[in-house]
């Protein structure tokens, strides 16, 4: 065995997507404590940051110390008790992992389902809520990664405190690749991820939660049932209320490399990032357009950093897939669940979303499916993409 040596490749699926040359470096500086009073200063200026990307004055914000999914679980298992009814939204794979995060916490899911590649229908959650007024929380997923579809967060936590409830947000797709306003919005509980729109390496989870969350965490009636998950505990770590402690040994490197992310970001712009994502989006768009596909989700539900492509009818979906990366050292992703072998996502995320990366995707999609006897019009569907980033 040799040391592992991978390949440079061009992330453009549904993430882990690209990882700035400056989080890379970061990453490999030296390893310090993770109670060396200067790494606690770093965590402190990463909590003001994540505010920041979060756009919340919340105290309680940090990075889980794993992936996405561990702050999805923070989430429930801190909020929801045993016997809770909460309302879950499913229009794709991942609200349908929210509903088994309530069961494993003893909740009782209620589920509002959407069509995959539509957005969540704000109308069904409030039928939903009526006719279940006991139903104490609604969580619902706010890019959903598997279809592309983007819901609309700011009414659907309305609707959710109009019927007594507390919202909970899976942003993991969503932070820093389009707009999201913990605060103006009044979500209560969001989870994020590190290796999306923020380019940045896969492994940590930004969560999120305001007071009225922190409430009920506080007025639990049982304790909650993960000890590495405990809020009271992992906050205690990330200082709190209380006074900092030992909870477990955090990942110091992968800190320096979110860290370092979430500086760019901050000299970048929330708003320019969030714009930068709809740009390379629209160049897309126009040329994925110009070859003849078709985007799964409708305009006006569509996200800007993952797009759904359908795949023509006949053509074998792992062989482009297979020639995109080994040809050209570029990844898109395979369609998950419902919408495997129809589609394909694409992403446009972080670092990956960049016109040089956008036009190196058209024109190699746009080869392979030449090559396998799709007519398609390349130099038209660059000269739009081109078009698109110069409007
Ligand atoms: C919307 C959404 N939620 C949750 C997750 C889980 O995140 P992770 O894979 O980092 O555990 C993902 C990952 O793709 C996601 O896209």
């Amino acid at each position: 065995m040799r040391p592992f040596q991978p390949p440079v490749r061009t992330l453009m699926g549904p993430g882990p997507s690209d990882v700035h040359p400056r989080v890379l470096e970061a990453l490999a500086r030296p390893t310090i404590g993770h109670l060396d009073p200067l790494f606690v200063g770093m965590m402190e200026e990463l909590k003001e940051l994540l505010r920041y990307a979060f756009r919340t004055s919340n105290r309680l914000t940090m990075p889980v110390s794993a992936p996405g999914s561990a702050g999805m679980e923070t989430c429930f298992l801190n909020l929801v008790e045993p016997g809770d009814k909460v309302v879950v939204c499913i229009n794709g794979v991942f609200g349908g992992r929210m509903r088994e995060n309530v069961e494993r916490a003893g909740g009782e899911p209620i589920v509002v389902a959407d069509p995959w590649g539509r957005a969540v229908d704000p109308n069904k959650l409030e039928e939903t809520l009526a006719a279940h007024p006991d139903a104490r929380i609604v969580a619902f997923v706010h890019a959903e990664t598997s279809t592309g579809a983007c819901s609309d967060v700011k009414t659907l936590v309305e609707i959710a405190h109009r019927h007594d409830c507390l919202a909970i947000v899976d942003a993991v797709t969503a932070l820093g690749g389009c707009e999201l306003e913990v605060d103006a919005w009044n979500i209560d509980a969001v989870y994020a991820g590190s290796q999306k729109c923020l380019s940045c390496t896969p492994g940590l989870a930004p969560v999120s939660f305001n007071e009225r969350a922190m409430g009920k965490v506080r007025s639990r009636r049982s304790k909650v049932r993960s000890w590495f998950q405990d809020l009271s505990l992992m906050a205690a770590y990330w200082g709190g209320e209380q006074q900092r402690t030992y909870h477990h040994t955090a990942p110091v490197n992968a800190l320096y490399g979110l860290h370092e992310a979430l500086l760019m970001l901050h000299a970048e712009g929330i708003e320019e990032a969030w714009a930068r994502h709809r740009r390379n989006h629209l160049a897309l768009k126009a040329g994925l357009e110009a070859m003849g596909l078709e985007l799964l989700v409708p305009e006006a539900e569509r996200l800007p950093q993952l797009n759904t492509v359908s795949i023509p009818a006949g053509v074998d979906d792992a062989a482009v897939r297979a020639r995109l990366l080994n040809t050209y050292g570029l990844e898109i992703g395979a369609g998950l669940g419902d919408l495997a072998g129809k589609v394909w996502r694409i992403g446009v995320m972080g670092h990956s979303s960049r016109p040089e990366k956008v036009i190196l995707c058209l024109s190699a999609l746009g080869t392979v499916l030449a090559d396998l006897g799709v007519p398609v019009d390349i130099g038209t569907a660059l000269s739009r993409a081109h078009g698109a980033l110069r409007d």
